[in-house]
């Protein structure tokens, strides 16, 4: 008999609450994602989907619940029983474990590429430039744009861009991935390249959540397809389940639309 391997979630959120003044965005968000997992997260306009991404990543401060990431809670830590706020410092170093991929990909215009990638380890994180330049170059592989290390941005398609963010977002090794939208910026015929960068950090292990309205990703790369409406999380479980079978009405509204 195999023994059951029970693996800790890398993130970790219980009860999360975030309202801005009187609109209430998240009404009670528990999820848990084991490391390797790739979650898609799924969910019509306003439902809270980035909030709730930009509050794992401590970009915005939730109102009630926990979210821990990688053991630690986000933007706090428990002392003698009470949850204190950690300093920007602080914050900063719990943000390493986490990269983050948006719609727009800001890039720095007067940057190249490998500038842009070697930033945040350089600047910010105090890695020698030498480390950097040889990891961003194998980023740059990764993501099939090594020849494109010296130019700049404005000289790349929207789907070069993106690639280059998401290299840029893996600089920092981080533990945990979270994209939003990752694609809806490009023109239709640049979404398949990003897309397939994506399955290929998904076919390598790493954890990602993903916020997309892409269904076929969700169907081919997503272990675990989470559909959220109003603030909740309505119905969620493996990509067949939710996508072919869903079972709540609000999931099959949804759905008929990319049909
Ligand atoms: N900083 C903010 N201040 C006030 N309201 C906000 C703020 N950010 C988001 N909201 C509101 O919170 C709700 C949820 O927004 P959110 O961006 O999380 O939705 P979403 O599911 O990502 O939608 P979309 O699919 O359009 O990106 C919306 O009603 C939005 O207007
Ligand atoms: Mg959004």
């Amino acid at each position: 008999m195999n023994a059951i391997a029970t693996v800790e979630p890398l993130v970790r959120a219980r009860n999360v609450h975030k309202s801005f003044d009187q609109l209430e965005v998240l009404k009670g968000i528990d999820l848990d994602v084991t490391p390797g997992e790739v979650v898609v997260i799924l969910g019509p306009s306003g439902s809270g989907k980035s909030t709730f991404l930009r509050c794992i990543n401590h970009l915005e401060t939730i109102n009630r619940g926990s979210i821990e990431v990688d053991g630690e809670q986000i933007g706090y830590r428990l002392r003698k029983n009470r949850l204190e706020k950690l300093s920007n410092n602080q914050i900063a170093v719990q943000r390493r474990k986490i990269g983050m991929v948006f719609q727009q990909f800001n890039l720095y215009p007067h940057m190249t590429v490998l500038q842009n990638i070697i930033e945040a380890p350089c600047g910010i994180h105090g890695e020698s430039r030498k480390a950097a330049t040889e990891n961003a170059m194998r980023l740059l592989e990764r993501v099939g744009l090594a020849a494109k290390a010296d130019s700049y941005p404005r000289h790349l398609s929207g789907g070069q861009q993106q690639r280059v963010a998401i290299a840029r977002a893996l600089a920092i090794k981080p533990k945990l991935m979270l994209f939003d939208e990752p694609t809806s910026a490009l023109d239709p015929e640049l979404v398949g390249e990003v897309l397939s960068t994506m399955r290929d950090l998904a076919d390598q292990g790493l954890t990602m959540i993903v916020v997309t309205h892409e269904i076929g990703f969700a169907r081919e790369a997503a272990d675990r397809v989470v559909f959220m409406d109003g603030g909740h999380i309505i119905e969620q479980g493996k990509p067949e389940d939710v996508l072919g079978n869903p079972q709540h009405p609000r999931t099959r509204s949804f759905l008929s639309r990319f049909i």
